[in-house]
């Protein structure tokens, strides 16, 4: 792939991959984009919900239900066995990406929430108790906090949150003295969804098998932003989203070590995860299918590896490259306006997103008028209502940035904040 000045690769081709990108908003949204009245460009800045899905990967999803649309694993016919190796090697790039050893460390779920749930109803009502603890950050996503949350009740188990400091960072003071010898696992978000935090998580795995804990990482933000390598950071679980890296919904992927996932029972039962059954007992097939139970999300799986591919072909240094690019100037911007409240690390050590709020105007108001702009956010406490609470502020305004968006967006977003607060005055 070429290079555009002033980016790390040609934004404009790949903008050209998504022809989402040149729909015009504004007008009735029940009409689900037929209304004449949408008259205002699109400016998408709401990527860390949810990315869009570029042709290659739509296309992979039609090839699929136009062409070899079968259930994998059941049937020894033609069609059966096409989706049975697509499905299957999908798991293979997926297992490449983030530096699994194989297939079999890399179970495909609904998405990251799923995945941080089977490891804490599989692993955790099993191993955890009463004296044991767990150590989450303040600022997990939901996903984490109250998986863990509810896990630790039923277990006896005490959950512990390493505090985040005013510059919105860990402290790893604090992260010493929560973790002890009675820690039995550390979850812990790599980019955090709502500062744009990047933990450092090698240092935490570190500390972790130190007490012989698990470390988990939560990769939502993580994996589709920046080359993660499950063995440069030495996590014993990764959790993330086929969504959010230019894949469909309804797919995220589990990593975990072999030799754990090898010891945890299956979280769902049923079809396809087994090997014997009989009317007293079943035994369990070969990782991952084991925790793989009924007919998977094929299509969606298959789409996974398609996106996988399509972002390791722009690189994951120069998508990286490109958000830090998006991040510090949105930052600078929003931050030369005067009177706007930016959360989390300086402008050179996030990843990317800015979350933010303008004295005096709602976050909720702020997105309402910038969608009148075309400009789309995410207002909210981002499923991150405790770090909120800590912060002293029921919600904030979030951009979030993927490997389609510009500069001149950036612009955008800025001019309507801008007009925003000017209403307010
Ligand atoms: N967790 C997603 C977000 O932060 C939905 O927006």
């Amino acid at each position: 792939m070429g290079v555009q000045e002033g980016y790390p690769f040609d934004v404009e081709a790949v903008r050209g991959d998504f022809p989402i990108l040149d729909r015009l908003v504004g007008g009735d949204p029940t009409t689900i984009g037929q209304d004449e009245s949408d008259d205002t460009p699109l400016v998408y800045l709401d990527n860390a919900a949810t990315t869009h899905t570029p042709d290659p990967v739509v296309d992979t999803i039609a090839n699929y239900y136009r062409g070899y649309n079968s259930n994998v694993h059941r049937g020894i016919h033609q069609l059966s066995q096409e989706a049975s190796i697509a499905y299957e090697e999908a798991h293979d790039t997926v297992a490449d990406f983030v530096g699994a050893s194989g297939r079999e460390e890399i179970v495909f779920t609904k998405n990251t929430t799923e995945a941080m749930n089977l490891v804490a109803y599989a692993w955790g009502l099993e191993e955890l108790g009463p004296g044991d603890n767990v150590v989450l950050t303040e600022m997990e996503h939901h996903s984490s906090l109250v998986t863990w949350q509810q896990i630790g009740k039923r277990t006896g188990a005490d959950v512990r949150f390493i505090e985040v400091t005013k510059g919105g960072t860990l402290d790893m003071d604090d992260a010493a003295r929560k973790i002890d010898d009675d820690t039995e696992i550390v979850s812990v978000v790599h980019v955090s969804n709502a500062l744009g935090t990047v933990n450092p998580i090698r240092e935490l795995a570190s500390m972790a098998h130190d007490h012989d804990a698990l470390i988990f990482a939560d990769g939502a933000q993580s994996v589709p932003t920046r080359p993660v390598d499950v063995g440069d950071l030495d996590v014993d679980f990764l959790a993330f989203s086929g969504h959010k890296m230019c894949g469909p919904t309804g797919i995220g992927a589990l990593y975990g070590r072999e030799a754990i996932l090898d010891r945890m029972s299956p979280y769902l039962y049923g079809g396809d995860m087994i090997r014997r059954v009989s009317f007293e007992e079943s035994t369990w097939e070969d990782l991952p299918w084991k925790f793989e139970a009924g007919t998977p999300s094929i299509a969606q799986g298959i789409a996974f590896a398609a996106a996988v591919e399509y972002v390791e072909e722009i690189g994951m240094e120069r998508v990286q490259a490109h958000e830090e690019l998006l991040a510090e100037y949105a930052y600078e911007e929003l931050d030369a306006l005067g009177d706007v409240d930016i959360y989390g690390p300086p402008a050179d050590e996030r990843g990317g997103l800015v979350a933010f709020n303008v004295d005096g105007v709602h976050a909720h108001d702020l997105s309402s008028i910038l969608n009148d702009y075309g400009v789309a956010i995410r207002a909210g406490d981002h499923c991150t209502q405790p770090l909120h609470d800590e912060m002293g502020i029921a919600a904030s305004a979030r951009a979030s940035f993927y490997v389609y968006n510009t500069l001149e967006e950036v612009d955008a977003l800025v001019d309507a904040v801008e007009a925003a607060r000017d209403l307010f005055a």
